[in-house]
């Protein structure tokens, strides 16, 4: 009688610096304990480089100078280097003297090796019976730090405020929302502006997932195309801005949308029989990294990363 022993391999991920300065803690074994993954062992130590199977590079520290790659020390030949970000193509600048260097791209984009989503959907096990709340005190929010004029959120906001009140919040207004308050106050509305701040390839964020799902409210899209959110979405979960010619035809729309129950409760049918799973620390999508690598290409380099990310 014979025995197999499977050793599966335990895959360690090096960091090399965190995203914007935020640290996590790394003591003991995170993705497992917190996220149920297996042999996986993540660190920032950077001088445990030699030994580390894949190494993270966050774009935006080496894009500033704030952090270099190690391109003077040993790169050992079964070493995989990750380019990370989560930022659309418009705030990744300095790409070009990146290419080559990097294995593998980690990103929010549905065809990086490794598709790290804002948020996901997913199926529900038990049908809870979720009811549309429809007492609401406003019509539409939206909230806004960083607001631009010449952004196509912007004209689009501008216009449709002229036929329908929206409530705006966010430190461009003077009414910053504290991280307690801000889905409450979006769930006192019916509808909620998921406007991305660039329209980009599968750029999806925490507007829609957090802000608007989270919620409970009705978002309006504003970003990738229609077919986009229908793929990553809930069925019949959102109005897409790019459906109605004009910005009034939009506001009409809101109004019927409220107006008829039957129309309304569409919207949140989707809450019996799925629900939705944000993203937020950076250890669980680094912990990703191990669910996928057993799938993960080799022998990959990213000869023109500028224009992967570009395209
Ligand atoms: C943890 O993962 C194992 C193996 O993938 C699975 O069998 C188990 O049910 C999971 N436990 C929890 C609490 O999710
Ligand atoms: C970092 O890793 C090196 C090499 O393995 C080790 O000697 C050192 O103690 C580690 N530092 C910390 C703070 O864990
Ligand atoms: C790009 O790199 C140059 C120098 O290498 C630097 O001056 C510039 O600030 C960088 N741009 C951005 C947006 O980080
Ligand atoms: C509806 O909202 C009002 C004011 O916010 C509240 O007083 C009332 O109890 C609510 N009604 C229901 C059925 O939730
Ligand atoms: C990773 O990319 C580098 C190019 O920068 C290449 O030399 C190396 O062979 C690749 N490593 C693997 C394991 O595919």
């Amino acid at each position: 009688m014979s025995y197999a022993v499977v050793f599966i391999k335990n895959i360690t991920i090096l960091l090399w610096h965190w995203p914007f300065g935020h640290s996590y803690r790394l003591s003991g074994d995170k993705c497992l304990t917190m996220f149920n993954i297996s042999h996986c062992s993540l660190t920032d130590n950077t001088s445990t480089f030699s030994t580390a199977d894949v190494v993270v590079f966050h774009h935006q520290e080496l894009s500033r100078g704030l952090s270099s790659l190690p391109l003077h020390l040993d790169r050992p030949a079964s070493q995989h280097w990750v380019w990370l970000s989560m930022e659309p193509p418009v705030n990744n600048a300095n790409l070009s003297r990146f290419n080559g260097l990097f294995n593998w791209t980690m990103s929010y984009r549905r065809d990086a090796d490794i598709f790290i989503p804002y948020g996901k959907t997913i199926m529900k096990r038990d049908d809870l019976g979720f009811q549309a709340v429809s007492n609401r005190s406003c019509l539409v929010s939206w909230v806004v730090s960083k607001y631009r004029p010449q952004q196509a959120r912007a004209g689009i906001y501008e216009s449709l405020k002229k036929y329908i009140p929206i409530e705006v919040y966010g430190k461009w207004n003077k009414k910053p929302l504290s991280d307690k308050k801000l889905l409450p106050t979006i769930a006192k509305c019916l509808f909620y502006l998921s406007f991305e701040n660039s329209e980009a390839k599968d750029y999806i964020t925490e507007k829609l997932w957090r802000n608007a799902f989270q919620a409970g409210v009705i978002p309006v899209v504003l970003g990738p195309s229609r077919a986009t959110y229908e793929a990553v979405a809930p069925p019949h979960s959102f109005i897409h801005v790019a459906d109605f010619k004009h910005t009034a035809d939009l506001a009409t729309y809101l109004k019927h949308v409220i107006a008829d129950r039957q129309t309304y409760e569409m919207y949140f049918k989707w809450h019996r029989t799925h629900r939705i799973k944000t993203y937020t620390d950076w250890r669980e999508r680094l912990c990703q990294i191990c669910v996928k690598y057993p799938n993960l290409p080799v022998n990959k380099v990213y000869q023109d990363l500028e224009r992967w990310v570009n395209n």
